[in-house]
């Protein structure tokens, strides 16, 4: 199981792997697997259709990471504060403590560089392990007018690169880098020396990380551009479930061998 000190170890080397899991089943086949696993809050959109992930709540957030805790017991686990739930450092320090006290967490992820560092450093300064989240933040999305990619202007560039240092500054053992151009991610991850962990900023990140229902097929709605199918779940699972309902409707299903006898 990584610690903190071997994650920041491979600033540089190995890169991370770190997937999403929203509950036991899947946690467990994820397990050992990966370095680290995120209960994040694209569970609000993959799994309760909503168009966002704003309406996720401290209360989901804690049932899930509970879930995936019991599911994975030998992989760090990483729980997304939810929208809200760290808007100063009184509140932050007790939602924070409670993902301490009431799951097997590891650590929690926090969206927000230069703005966010106050909230990190009271964090980390009372022993909560803080993950941090720059560039395209979903939980702006609505502040922000949609999802805009970054970094594709110097001034962008710059203000990310301040952004990471000010997390790095404040705690953070490691930085997620979501929705910048290749090459911003690159120069961001230069100038840090704490693991940097993208998703859809390119291969120069000392990690990577992927929605596990987008990276497996299972979430359909839309597929963003970095997002590389390993398996396409929905279709397995659909043409799987027509077989059983012909099955069922030809009585060919259960067969003998799947029915108890005398
Ligand atoms: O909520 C989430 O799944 C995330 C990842 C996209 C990094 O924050």
């Amino acid at each position: 199981m990584k610690t903190i000190t071997s994650i920041k170890q491979h600033k540089g080397k190995t890169p991370l792997t770190v997937i999403t899991a929203y509950d036991a089943l899947f946690a467990s086949l994820f397990d050992q697997k990966v370095d680290i696993i995120l209960v994040g809050d694209s569970l609000n959109m993959s799994f309760n259709a909503k168009p966002d992930t704003l309406s996720a709540s401290m209360e989901v957030m804690l049932y899930h990471t509970k879930a995936v805790c019991a599911g994975a017991k030998e992989t760090f686990i990483v729980c997304d504060m939810p929208f809200g739930s760290y808007t100063d450092e009184k509140m932050a320090l007790h939602n924070a403590s409670l993902v301490y006290a009431q799951t097997n967490a590891h650590a929690v992820k926090i969206e927000g560089g230069m703005s966010r560092a106050h909230i990190i450093k009271t964090l980390t300064q009372n022993s909560i392990a803080v993950m941090a989240h720059i560039g395209l933040m979903p939980q702006y999305v609505r502040s922000e007018g949609g999802y805009k990619v970054r970094g594709r202007s110097e001034e962008d560039i710059l203000a990310l690169i301040e952004d990471a240092k000010a997390v790095e500054e404040a705690g953070a053992f490691s930085v997620v880098i979501e929705g910048v151009v290749e090459e911003a991610a690159k120069r961001i991850s230069e100038a840090v020396s704490i693991p940097t962990i993208g998703i859809g900023a390119g291969k120069y990140t000392d990690g990577q990380v992927l929605v596990w229902s987008d990276m497996l097929g299972f979430f359909q709605a839309f597929q963003p551009k970095f997002v590389k199918r390993y398996l396409e779940g929905a279709t397995l699972i659909q043409n799987a479930v027509d077989v059983y309902v012909k099955e069922v409707q030809e009585r060919r299903f259960p067969e003998a061998s799947y029915t108890y006898t005398k």
